[in-house]
Protein backbone atom coordinates (compact mmCIF):
# COMPACT_ATOMS: atom_id res chain seq x y z
CA UNK A 1 0.00 0.00 0.00
CA UNK A 2 2.82 2.59 1.26
CA UNK A 3 4.91 1.76 -1.94
CA UNK A 4 2.10 1.66 -4.38
CA UNK A 5 1.77 5.67 -2.48
CA UNK A 6 5.61 5.90 -2.78
CA UNK A 7 5.41 4.69 -6.30
CA UNK A 8 2.47 7.54 -7.33
CA UNK A 9 3.91 9.91 -5.70
CA UNK A 10 7.44 9.79 -7.46
CA UNK A 11 5.68 9.31 -10.78
CA UNK A 12 3.43 12.70 -10.20
CA UNK A 13 6.85 14.42 -9.17
CA UNK A 14 8.40 12.86 -12.39
CA UNK A 15 5.50 14.65 -13.96
CA UNK A 16 5.58 17.88 -12.58
CA UNK A 17 9.33 18.26 -12.89
CA UNK A 18 9.38 16.90 -16.46
CA UNK A 19 6.55 19.18 -17.38
CA UNK A 20 7.91 22.18 -16.10
CA UNK A 21 11.56 21.21 -17.58
CA UNK A 22 9.45 21.22 -20.59
CA UNK A 23 7.72 24.91 -20.17
CA UNK A 24 10.18 26.65 -18.82
CA UNK A 25 12.10 25.21 -22.33
CA UNK A 26 9.72 26.70 -23.93
CA UNK A 27 10.00 30.38 -22.01
CA UNK A 28 13.57 30.79 -22.49
CA UNK A 29 13.32 29.83 -26.84
CA UNK A 30 10.62 32.46 -26.36
CA UNK A 31 12.61 34.82 -25.18
CA UNK A 32 15.22 33.72 -27.87
CA UNK A 33 12.52 34.08 -30.55
CA UNK A 34 11.50 37.70 -29.20
CA UNK A 35 15.22 38.76 -29.38
CA UNK A 36 15.60 37.78 -32.61
CA UNK A 37 12.29 38.88 -34.34
CA UNK A 38 12.69 42.55 -32.90
CA UNK A 39 15.25 45.34 -33.85
CA UNK A 40 17.17 46.90 -30.78
CA UNK A 41 19.12 49.68 -31.77
CA UNK A 42 20.31 50.69 -28.76
CA UNK A 43 21.30 46.82 -28.27
CA UNK A 44 19.83 46.29 -24.91
CA UNK A 45 18.40 43.06 -25.33
CA UNK A 46 21.09 42.25 -27.02
CA UNK A 47 23.38 42.97 -23.77
CA UNK A 48 20.89 41.88 -21.34
CA UNK A 49 19.37 38.38 -22.43
CA UNK A 50 22.71 36.07 -23.15
CA UNK A 51 21.53 32.61 -23.29
CA UNK A 52 24.30 31.10 -22.91
CA UNK A 53 23.59 30.35 -18.60
CA UNK A 54 21.45 27.70 -18.69
CA UNK A 55 20.50 27.69 -14.69
CA UNK A 56 17.02 27.87 -13.26
CA UNK A 57 15.38 30.98 -13.38
CA UNK A 58 18.89 32.56 -15.93
CA UNK A 59 16.39 34.14 -17.75
CA UNK A 60 14.53 36.51 -14.73
CA UNK A 61 17.25 38.81 -14.72
CA UNK A 62 16.93 39.56 -18.02
CA UNK A 63 16.14 43.18 -18.69
CA UNK A 64 12.43 43.37 -18.84
CA UNK A 65 11.39 39.56 -17.68
CA UNK A 66 9.25 39.66 -14.87
CA UNK A 67 9.47 35.64 -13.68
CA UNK A 68 6.54 33.47 -11.54
CA UNK A 69 9.33 32.82 -8.97
CA UNK A 70 13.07 34.21 -9.29
CA UNK A 71 14.58 30.58 -9.97
CA UNK A 72 12.38 28.91 -12.38
CA UNK A 73 12.29 29.97 -16.28
CA UNK A 74 8.76 31.03 -16.55
CA UNK A 75 7.86 33.85 -17.54
CA UNK A 76 5.13 36.25 -15.85
CA UNK A 77 5.14 39.28 -17.78
CA UNK A 78 7.50 41.12 -20.37
CA UNK A 79 8.15 44.64 -19.77
CA UNK A 80 10.09 46.17 -22.60
CA UNK A 81 8.21 49.82 -22.01
CA UNK A 82 10.65 52.67 -23.48
CA UNK A 83 13.89 50.54 -24.89
CA UNK A 84 13.76 52.12 -28.56
CA UNK A 85 12.43 48.71 -30.27
CA UNK A 86 11.38 48.49 -33.78
CA UNK A 87 9.73 46.23 -36.43
CA UNK A 88 7.40 44.23 -36.10
CA UNK A 89 4.83 42.66 -33.42
CA UNK A 90 7.50 40.22 -31.29
CA UNK A 91 7.31 36.64 -32.86
CA UNK A 92 7.49 33.92 -30.81
CA UNK A 93 5.60 34.72 -27.84
CA UNK A 94 3.21 31.49 -28.28
CA UNK A 95 5.78 29.87 -26.07
CA UNK A 96 5.93 32.24 -23.24
CA UNK A 97 2.77 29.97 -22.02
CA UNK A 98 1.99 31.37 -18.66
CA UNK A 99 2.93 34.72 -19.45
CA UNK A 100 0.03 37.56 -18.23
CA UNK A 101 1.54 41.02 -19.12
CA UNK A 102 3.17 42.19 -21.90
CA UNK A 103 4.16 45.68 -22.06
CA UNK A 104 5.70 47.15 -25.50
CA UNK A 105 4.96 50.81 -24.50
CA UNK A 106 6.68 53.46 -26.00
CA UNK A 107 8.56 51.90 -28.49
CA UNK A 108 9.01 52.27 -32.53
CA UNK A 109 7.00 49.09 -33.52
CA UNK A 110 5.14 49.00 -36.83
CA UNK A 111 2.69 47.11 -39.32
CA UNK A 112 -0.61 45.14 -37.53
CA UNK A 113 -0.86 43.82 -34.28
CA UNK A 114 -1.44 39.88 -35.63
CA UNK A 115 -5.00 38.73 -36.18
CA UNK A 116 -4.22 35.50 -34.53
CA UNK A 117 -3.06 37.43 -30.88
CA UNK A 118 -5.34 35.32 -29.11
CA UNK A 119 -3.74 32.52 -29.68
CA UNK A 120 -0.46 33.72 -28.86
CA UNK A 121 -0.76 35.33 -26.07
CA UNK A 122 -3.95 33.45 -24.40
CA UNK A 123 -3.63 34.24 -20.59
CA UNK A 124 -2.88 37.98 -20.69
CA UNK A 125 -4.63 40.11 -18.17
CA UNK A 126 -2.79 43.45 -19.23
CA UNK A 127 -1.97 44.51 -22.97
CA UNK A 128 0.01 47.30 -23.62
CA UNK A 129 0.82 48.42 -27.15
CA UNK A 130 0.56 52.34 -26.52
CA UNK A 131 3.17 54.86 -28.07
CA UNK A 132 4.19 52.84 -30.92
CA UNK A 133 3.70 53.05 -34.98
CA UNK A 134 1.08 50.15 -34.56
CA UNK A 135 -1.07 50.30 -37.78
CA UNK A 136 -4.42 48.00 -39.14
CA UNK A 137 -6.97 47.38 -37.53
CA UNK A 138 -8.05 46.23 -33.58
CA UNK A 139 -7.79 42.01 -34.35
CA UNK A 140 -11.11 41.30 -33.56
CA UNK A 141 -9.84 38.38 -31.46
CA UNK A 142 -8.67 40.32 -29.01
CA UNK A 143 -12.39 39.65 -27.47
CA UNK A 144 -10.90 35.79 -26.83
CA UNK A 145 -8.01 36.55 -24.26
CA UNK A 146 -10.59 36.03 -21.78
CA UNK A 147 -8.58 37.75 -18.56
CA UNK A 148 -7.73 40.76 -20.27
CA UNK A 149 -8.58 43.31 -17.98
CA UNK A 150 -6.07 46.38 -19.22
CA UNK A 151 -6.15 47.12 -22.88
CA UNK A 152 -4.32 50.45 -23.87
CA UNK A 153 -3.50 50.99 -27.47
CA UNK A 154 -3.39 55.10 -27.29
CA UNK A 155 -1.11 56.59 -29.72
CA UNK A 156 -0.65 54.32 -32.62
CA UNK A 157 -1.60 54.63 -36.26
CA UNK A 158 -5.10 52.02 -36.13
CA UNK A 159 -7.96 52.45 -38.76
CA UNK A 160 -11.02 50.97 -38.49
CA UNK A 161 -13.69 50.57 -36.30
CA UNK A 162 -13.70 49.03 -32.85
CA UNK A 163 -15.20 45.86 -32.84
CA UNK A 164 -18.42 45.33 -30.84
CA UNK A 165 -16.77 41.64 -29.99
CA UNK A 166 -14.99 43.80 -27.29
CA UNK A 167 -18.16 43.81 -24.87
CA UNK A 168 -16.89 39.98 -24.28
CA UNK A 169 -14.07 41.06 -22.69
CA UNK A 170 -16.10 40.87 -18.77
CA UNK A 171 -13.14 41.88 -16.70
CA UNK A 172 -11.79 45.23 -18.73
CA UNK A 173 -11.43 47.50 -16.67
CA UNK A 174 -8.49 49.84 -18.32
CA UNK A 175 -9.71 50.82 -22.04
CA UNK A 176 -7.57 53.35 -24.41
CA UNK A 177 -8.23 54.04 -28.18
CA UNK A 178 -6.91 57.40 -28.10
CA UNK A 179 -4.79 58.97 -30.88
CA UNK A 180 -5.57 56.45 -33.69
CA UNK A 181 -7.48 56.95 -36.94
CA UNK A 182 -10.19 54.63 -35.65
CA UNK A 183 -13.57 55.36 -37.32
CA UNK A 184 -17.29 54.32 -36.90
CA UNK A 185 -19.52 54.14 -33.75
CA UNK A 186 -17.91 52.88 -30.24
CA UNK A 187 -19.53 49.77 -29.03
CA UNK A 188 -22.09 50.48 -26.45
CA UNK A 189 -20.29 48.01 -23.96
CA UNK A 190 -17.18 50.62 -24.29
CA UNK A 191 -19.51 54.13 -23.55
CA UNK A 192 -18.49 53.69 -19.60
CA UNK A 193 -14.54 54.73 -20.38
CA UNK A 194 -14.02 58.35 -20.11
CA UNK A 195 -14.02 60.62 -23.34
CA UNK A 196 -10.04 60.78 -23.26
CA UNK A 197 -9.95 56.94 -23.97
CA UNK A 198 -11.32 57.98 -27.24
CA UNK A 199 -10.17 61.11 -28.08
CA UNK A 200 -7.91 62.16 -31.17
CA UNK A 201 -9.68 59.90 -33.53
CA UNK A 202 -11.19 61.88 -36.06
CA UNK A 203 -13.86 59.34 -37.64
CA UNK A 204 -14.85 58.18 -33.95
CA UNK A 205 -18.39 58.83 -32.61
CA UNK A 206 -21.17 57.64 -30.30
CA UNK A 207 -21.57 57.88 -27.08
CA UNK A 208 -19.25 58.75 -24.51
CA UNK A 209 -18.23 60.79 -27.52
CA UNK A 210 -20.64 63.34 -29.54
CA UNK A 211 -23.25 61.41 -31.32
CA UNK A 212 -22.98 60.18 -34.26
CA UNK A 213 -25.56 62.15 -36.05
CA UNK A 214 -24.99 65.45 -35.00
CA UNK A 215 -21.27 64.78 -36.38
CA UNK A 216 -22.58 63.70 -39.93
CA UNK A 217 -24.80 67.12 -39.37
CA UNK A 218 -21.70 69.51 -38.44
CA UNK A 219 -19.90 68.13 -41.67
CA UNK A 220 -22.93 68.87 -43.95
CA UNK A 221 -23.23 72.27 -42.39
CA UNK A 222 -19.68 72.70 -43.01
CA UNK A 223 -20.12 71.66 -46.54
CA UNK A 224 -23.04 74.08 -46.78
CA UNK A 225 -20.72 76.55 -45.45
CA UNK A 226 -18.52 75.69 -47.89
CA UNK A 227 -20.54 75.76 -50.95
CA UNK A 228 -22.21 79.54 -49.80
CA UNK A 229 -18.55 80.94 -49.74
CA UNK A 230 -17.70 79.38 -53.06
CA UNK A 231 -20.37 81.33 -54.35
CA UNK A 232 -19.89 84.58 -52.59
CA UNK A 233 -16.10 84.30 -54.10
CA UNK A 234 -17.38 83.62 -57.75
CA UNK A 235 -19.84 86.65 -57.19
CA UNK A 236 -16.93 88.79 -56.08
CA UNK A 237 -15.02 87.74 -58.87
CA UNK A 238 -17.59 87.84 -61.19
CA UNK A 239 -18.53 91.20 -60.37
CA UNK A 240 -14.56 92.33 -60.61
CA UNK A 241 -14.97 91.29 -64.13
CA UNK A 242 -17.55 92.56 -64.86
CA UNK A 243 -16.35 96.52 -62.99
CA UNK A 244 -12.95 95.85 -65.39
CA UNK A 245 -14.91 95.19 -68.61
CA UNK A 246 -17.63 97.84 -68.01
CA UNK A 247 -14.83 100.45 -67.67
CA UNK A 248 -13.23 99.68 -70.43
CA UNK A 249 -16.88 99.24 -72.95
CA UNK A 250 -16.44 102.85 -73.88
CA UNK A 251 -13.57 102.67 -76.00
CA UNK A 252 -15.01 99.61 -78.06
CA UNK A 253 -18.82 100.95 -77.18
CA UNK A 254 -19.46 101.59 -81.06
CA UNK A 255 -18.35 98.81 -82.74
CA UNK A 256 -19.79 96.55 -80.18
CA UNK A 257 -23.23 98.37 -80.96
CA UNK A 258 -22.25 97.44 -85.20
CA UNK A 259 -22.13 93.82 -84.18
CA UNK A 260 -25.22 93.71 -81.49
CA UNK A 261 -26.82 95.44 -84.33
CA UNK A 262 -25.73 93.36 -87.30
CA UNK A 263 -26.53 90.30 -84.84
CA UNK A 264 -30.02 92.01 -84.23
CA UNK A 265 -30.93 92.20 -88.02
CA UNK A 266 -29.48 88.56 -88.29
CA UNK A 267 -32.26 87.25 -85.96
CA UNK A 268 -35.05 89.55 -87.51
CA UNK A 269 -33.98 88.25 -90.42
CA UNK A 270 -34.40 84.33 -89.77
CA UNK A 271 -37.37 85.03 -88.13
CA UNK A 272 -38.95 86.87 -91.07
CA UNK A 273 -38.01 83.84 -93.01
CA UNK A 274 -39.36 81.57 -90.63
CA UNK A 275 -42.82 83.60 -90.20
CA UNK A 276 -43.17 83.63 -93.77
CA UNK A 277 -43.06 79.66 -94.29
C1 LIG B 1 24.32 31.84 -14.30
O1 LIG B 1 23.35 32.73 -13.74
C2 LIG B 1 23.24 32.64 -12.31
C3 LIG B 1 22.10 33.53 -11.90
O2 LIG B 1 22.17 34.76 -12.54
C4 LIG B 1 24.55 33.03 -11.67
O3 LIG B 1 24.46 32.92 -10.28
C5 LIG B 1 25.66 32.11 -12.20
O4 LIG B 1 26.90 32.51 -11.71
C6 LIG B 1 25.69 32.11 -13.73
N1 LIG B 1 26.62 31.11 -14.23
C7 LIG B 1 27.44 31.33 -15.23
C8 LIG B 1 28.31 30.20 -15.64
O5 LIG B 1 27.48 32.42 -15.81
C1 LIG C 1 10.97 56.42 -33.41
O1 LIG C 1 11.69 56.71 -34.59
C2 LIG C 1 11.75 58.06 -34.90
C3 LIG C 1 12.50 58.19 -36.21
O2 LIG C 1 12.29 57.10 -37.02
C4 LIG C 1 12.46 58.81 -33.79
O3 LIG C 1 12.47 60.18 -34.08
C5 LIG C 1 11.73 58.58 -32.49
O4 LIG C 1 12.42 59.17 -31.44
C6 LIG C 1 11.58 57.12 -32.22
N1 LIG C 1 10.77 56.94 -31.04
C7 LIG C 1 11.13 56.15 -30.06
C8 LIG C 1 10.18 56.08 -28.90
O5 LIG C 1 12.16 55.51 -30.08
C1 LIG D 1 8.09 27.23 -29.83
O1 LIG D 1 9.32 26.58 -29.60
C2 LIG D 1 9.58 25.49 -30.46
C3 LIG D 1 10.91 24.89 -30.08
O2 LIG D 1 10.98 24.67 -28.71
C4 LIG D 1 9.61 25.97 -31.88
O3 LIG D 1 9.82 24.88 -32.76
C5 LIG D 1 8.32 26.65 -32.23
O4 LIG D 1 8.39 27.22 -33.52
C6 LIG D 1 8.04 27.75 -31.23
N1 LIG D 1 6.70 28.29 -31.48
C7 LIG D 1 6.52 29.53 -31.87
C8 LIG D 1 5.11 29.94 -32.06
O5 LIG D 1 7.44 30.30 -32.05
C1 LIG E 1 -11.49 31.23 -27.67
O1 LIG E 1 -10.53 30.38 -28.23
C2 LIG E 1 -10.63 29.05 -27.82
C3 LIG E 1 -9.48 28.28 -28.38
O2 LIG E 1 -8.93 28.89 -29.49
C4 LIG E 1 -11.93 28.47 -28.28
O3 LIG E 1 -12.07 27.16 -27.88
C5 LIG E 1 -13.03 29.30 -27.68
O4 LIG E 1 -14.26 28.88 -28.17
C6 LIG E 1 -12.87 30.75 -27.99
N1 LIG E 1 -13.80 31.51 -27.21
C7 LIG E 1 -14.66 32.31 -27.77
C8 LIG E 1 -15.52 33.07 -26.84
O5 LIG E 1 -14.74 32.42 -28.99
C1 LIG F 1 -22.67 52.33 -17.56
O1 LIG F 1 -22.93 52.98 -16.34
C2 LIG F 1 -24.30 53.05 -16.01
C3 LIG F 1 -24.46 53.91 -14.76
O2 LIG F 1 -23.38 53.76 -13.91
C4 LIG F 1 -24.84 51.64 -15.83
O3 LIG F 1 -26.20 51.69 -15.53
C5 LIG F 1 -24.67 50.89 -17.13
O4 LIG F 1 -25.06 49.54 -16.98
C6 LIG F 1 -23.21 50.92 -17.58
N1 LIG F 1 -23.15 50.38 -18.90
C7 LIG F 1 -22.24 49.48 -19.26
C8 LIG F 1 -22.28 49.03 -20.67
O5 LIG F 1 -21.42 49.07 -18.47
Amino acid sequence: MTDHFALGLGALLLLLLSTSCFSSELDVQCLRDVQKSVIDPNGILKSSWIFDNGTAGFICKFTGVECWHPDENRVLALRLSNLGLQGPFPKGLKNCTSMTGLDLSSNNFTGAIPSDIEQQVPYLTSLDLSYNGFSGGIPILIYNITYLNTLNLQHNQLSGEIPGQLSALARLQVFNVADNRLSGTIPSSLRNFSVSNFAGNEGLCGPPLGDCQASAKSKSTAAIIGAVIGVVVVVIIGAIVVFFCLRRIPAKKKAKDEDDNKWAKSIKGTKTIKASH
